[in-house]
Parts: C-alpha cells; structure tokens; sequence
C-alpha cells in the first residue's frame, strides 16, 4: 500500500467535519461526472483583521473513500482562509498530508474543489434554509440541490 492509500486509511478511521452545519452562511454541492458521487460542503464565515475568513466548513458525501478522506482535510484546511485563499486551493492542496492524489483519485479531489467553489460562489439559499441532509434532498423530486457537474480531465 503506497503512502497516499495509507494516509486515506488512517483518514478514515475518524473523519473530521462530516454532517450538515445547520447555522452555515453558503452550502454547495456537486456531482462527478466520472462516477456520480456527490459531495456537499458547508461553510461559515467570520471576520478576522478586517477580513471575512472561514470560520467553519463541513462536508456530507455520497462518494468514495478518497473523496471523504479529502474532504475531511480540507474542511481543516480551510479554517482561517479568506475566500480568495479559498478559491485558489486546488485539489492537490486540499488533499494536504494525504499526499499527492494519484491519476485515477484526481477527479476525487477535484469533486471536493467544486463544493468548494461553489460555497464560495454563494451556494443555494434554500438549502441553507434547509438545513436537509444530502440523502434527504436527492430523495425529493422538488429538492433544490444545484447539481454542477464538473469538466472531466480529457
Ligand atoms: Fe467518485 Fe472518488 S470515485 S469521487
């Protein structure tokens, strides 16, 4: 088992920042087009130095072992980062000590970037207003989840 599979075990014995934030600021989700997993992630602000940062950010995941072992970094990761920081964060990055993402785990992080991303680009009011988990939104027809789906790598 290379370094990066050992990492995302370890990861995953205890995620970190997994489940709905009910009092959350912005909320984005988004689909692989590669696998359909989705992931959504929630995140809170505060004001720090004059500056609005990431106070808090969590996740729910209907995705693989990577994608939540990613995830529970970068909501780490993320605690203290303006939005501009934020959004330069690439998959790699938000990966952190797990390590490089391998080829075929690429789109993994990549499905963690863009809850991401979409959190920052303001999320869906409704479902912060919400506050339903994902399985709980992709089970209702009316369910306002913005599903992005994100450009493949090809
Ligand atoms: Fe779908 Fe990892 S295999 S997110």
């Amino acid at each position: 088992m290379n370094n990066f599979e050992e990492n995302v075990r370890k990861a995953l014995t205890s995620p970190l920042n997994q489940g709905e934030m009910p009092d959350a600021d912005s909320v984005g989700t988004v689909g692989s087009p590669d696998c359909g997993d989705m992931l959504r992630m929630w995140l809170k602000f505060t004001e720090k130095d004059g500056k609005k940062v990431i106070d808090r950010a969590t996740f729910q995941s209907f995705g693989c072992q990577t994608a939540i072992a990613v995830a529970s970094m970068a909501t780490e990761l993320l605690k203290g980062k303006t939005i501009e920081q934020a959004r330069a964060m690439t998959a790699d990055e938000l990966s952190g000590d797990l390590g490089t993402l391998p080829p075929m785990k690429i789109h993994c992080g990549q499905l963690v970037e863009g809850a991401l991303r979409s959190a920052l680009d303001g999320g869906s009011v409704d479902q912060k207003a919400s506050v339903s988990t994902l399985s709980d939104e992709m089970k209702r027809p009316e369910g306002n989840v913005k599903i992005t789906f994100l450009p493949t790598a090809d």
